[in-house]
């Protein structure tokens, strides 16, 4: 792992995920300890074997030599895609306890230097692109990844995520997402049923694991600006699901602007 030990998350996400790593094994016990990692608990092995079958594959996952995955949690996906492609994997995620779950859980692709592990800097909007240029990476990376964790990061800071993704993959390469949908009727009967713990919990400044919700036109109009076309679109269920393509790679390249030269804390 990249990240030192004393680096701290920083944040409503990085506080927010780190605490839920801390409570787990409590609740895990309360159910029985029969989880065997954080994040086992969301779905089910055929809900993650259809995410791998109808969007990484078709994504074209086996030939990928280079992936960034954005919120990797335990690692769920990450060893899937360390599996199913002799691919080379950055992952970067906002919580430094998540990270160092995921680095026990892959000791052994990190050891063989095909995973490592980064703590996302909230003052650097541009560390991810910043850092794959650094590694030789910049417009050859071949896919972009976050499944089951931007459907919970607002599109403010998630714009970022989408801009580094654009700035650094080649063109071509694949962006590989799922996002919470407000007007599937799914994510609609959610954003009614949550209100009963979600109104009050915008009190915690600690943040909370609240959906935030999009659609897909606004999904289709963000990506088409950065230079996307979108490949497949799934919203049968809650969240959007989808396979998009950077075809216009200078479209994003005309918005680095917007994320170079962040001034530092308290002089914004
Ligand atoms: C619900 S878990 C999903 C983990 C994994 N992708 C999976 O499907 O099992 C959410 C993950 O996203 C990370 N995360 C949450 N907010 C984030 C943010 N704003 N930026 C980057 N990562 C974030 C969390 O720390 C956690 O690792």
């Amino acid at each position: 792992m990249t990240s030192e030990p004393s680096q701290q998350s920083e944040g409503i996400y990085g506080h927010y995920w780190d605490d839920y790593i801390d409570s787990w094994a409590q609740r895990n016990e309360a159910w029985g300890n029969k989880f065997e990692w954080p994040g086992d608990e969301w779905g089910s092995q055929r809900d993650w074997d259809f995410i791998w079958h109808h969007f990484f594959k078709p994504g074209d996952v086996e030939h990928w030599q280079r992936a960034v995955e954005i919120g990797p949690g335990s690692g769920k996906y990450t060893l899937r895609i360390l599996g199913g492609s002799e691919a080379k994997v950055r992952a970067y995620d906002i919580s430094a306890k998540y990270l160092e779950v995921c680095a026990r859980r892959c000791q052994q692709p990190i050891a063989d230097g095909r995973l490592s592990l980064h703590l996302l800097d909230i003052n650097s909007p541009n560390q991810i692109v910043s850092e794959i240029e650094a590694a030789g990476w910049r417009r050859q990376v071949d896919a972009f990844v976050s499944i089951a964790a931007m459907v919970h990061v607002d599109l403010q800071y998630m714009i970022v995520y989408l801009l580094n993704a654009a700035l650094s993959l080649k063109r071509g390469g694949k962006l590989v997402l799922t996002l919470a949908d407000a007007t599937s009727p799914y994510g609609f009967l959610q954003l009614l049923e949550d209100i009963r713990w979600a109104y009050p919990a915008q009190k915690d400044p600690r943040g909370s694991c609240k959906f935030e919700w999009l659609s897909p036109d606004l999904v289709r109009y963000v990506l088409g600006q950065l230079g996307f076309d979108v490949l497949l679109l799934e919203n049968t269920v809650r969240d959007i699901r989808l396979v998009a393509s950077l075809e216009r790679p200078a479209a994003a390249d005309a918005l680095e602007k917007y994320i170079a030269n962040v001034p530092p804390k308290g002089q914004a």
